[in-house]
C-alpha cells in the first residue's frame, strides 16, 4: 500500500484517496453493525452526506455503483452553486445541495443523514473547528436519535498548522480536544469521549517527524500527494 501520489496530475482523484475512501467502508463495517440492512454488510442504511470539490463523484460511485446505497440516499453538498448544477445533470436520481453546509443542516435532504463525509481541509485544531463541530453535532445528534448509530469521517489538513506558526503535535492535541467536546455533545450522555480517547498521551508526537504517516492515536494521518501536506481523518461511530 502507497500513501504517495501525484497531485500534479489529480488533486484529489489519485490512489492515497481511493484507499482513503475504500477505509470508510473497511471502518463502518467493523464498527457499526447497526448501519448496514444485511448481515453481509452490502447494503447501507440512512444517507450519506459528502462534500463534493471535483472529486467527491468518485465516492459516489463506490457507494451507488457498488450497490451499498441507492443513489437518491447519496446528498452531495458544496459551496459552489454551478458545480452542484453539474453534479445534478450528471446525476440527476441523488441528491445535490449547493450553499454552506454549515447553514444546511435542517433542509429536509438531510434529515436522515447517517454518513457526514466532512472534508473541507479545515486546519487541523484550527478556529474555525469550534463553529463546524456545533453544526456537526446537531446532525449526528439527529442520526443517533432516530437510527441508534451515525459515523463521521473528518479530514483536516495537519501541515497547514506550520502555516500558521503552530506545531503538528500542538494543533493535533488541541483538534482532539475540540473534537472530543463537541462529538461528547453528539453524543450525550449515551457515551463518554475523552480526547485522550481519540489521541493517546503521547501520541501527538508521531507526526513530528515530516515525514511521518500512518496512525497517531486514532487519526489516521496520510498523504494526500507526493508532495503535498499531510492529512489527519478521524473515523468515529457514535450510537
Ligand atoms: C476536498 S473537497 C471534497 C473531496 C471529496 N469529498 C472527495 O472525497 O474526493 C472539499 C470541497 O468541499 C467544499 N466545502 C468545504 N467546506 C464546505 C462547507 N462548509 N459547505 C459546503 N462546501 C464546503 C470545498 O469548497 C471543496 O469543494
Amino acid at each position: 500500500m502507497t500513501h504517495a501520489s501525484d497531485r500534479q496530475r489529480d488533486h484529489f482523484d489519485n490512489e492515497a484517496k481511493t484507499i482513503y475512501r475504500d477505509r470508510h467502508l473497511a471502518v463502518l463495517r467493523e464498527q457499526a453493525a447497526e448501519l448496514w440492512e444485511d448481515d453481509g454488510q452490502t447494503r447501507m442504511r440512512g444517507a450519506w452526506l459528502e462534500l463534493m470539490g471535483a472529486s467527491g463523484w468518485r465516492t459516489r460511485d463506490m457507494l451507488v455503483d457498488g450497490g451499498i446505497l441507492p443513489p437518491d440516499r447519496f446528498v452531495g453538498v458544496d459551496f459552489d452553486p454551478a458545480r452542484i448544477a453539474a453534479y445534478r445533470d450528471r446525476y440527476p436520481d441523488s441528491r445535490w445541495l449547493s450553499g454552506d453546509l454549515l447553514d444546511l443542516v435542517d433542509r429536509d435532504e438531510l434529515q436522515d443523514v447517517v454518513v457526514l463525509h466532512y472534508d473541507g481541509y479545515d486546519a487541523v485544531g484550527g478556529p474555525r473547528l469550534q463553529h463546524v463541530g456545533a453544526q456537526l453535532a446537531a446532525v449526528l445528534r439527529r442520526a443517533v436519535t432516530r437510527h441508534a448509530a451515525a459515523a463521521i469521517l473528518w479530514n483536516a489538513d495537519l501541515d497547514a498548522c506550520r502555516l500558521q506558526g503552530r506545531r503538528p503535535d500542538d494543533a493535533l492535541r488541541h483538534h482532539a480536544e475540540l473534537l472530543a467536546r463537541l462529538l461528547q455533545e453528539a453524543a450525550g450522555n449515551r457515551r463518554v469521549i475523552l480526547p485522550a480517547d481519540l489521541l493517546p498521551r503521547g501520541e501527538e508526537l508521531r507526526p513530528l517527524d515530516p515525514g511521518f504517516v500512518g496512525w497517531a492515536g486514532s487519526f489516521e494521518i496520510y498523504r494526500g500527494s507526493a508532495r503535498g501536506h499531510r492529512m489527519a481523518c478521524l473515523r468515529l461511530v457514535l450510537r
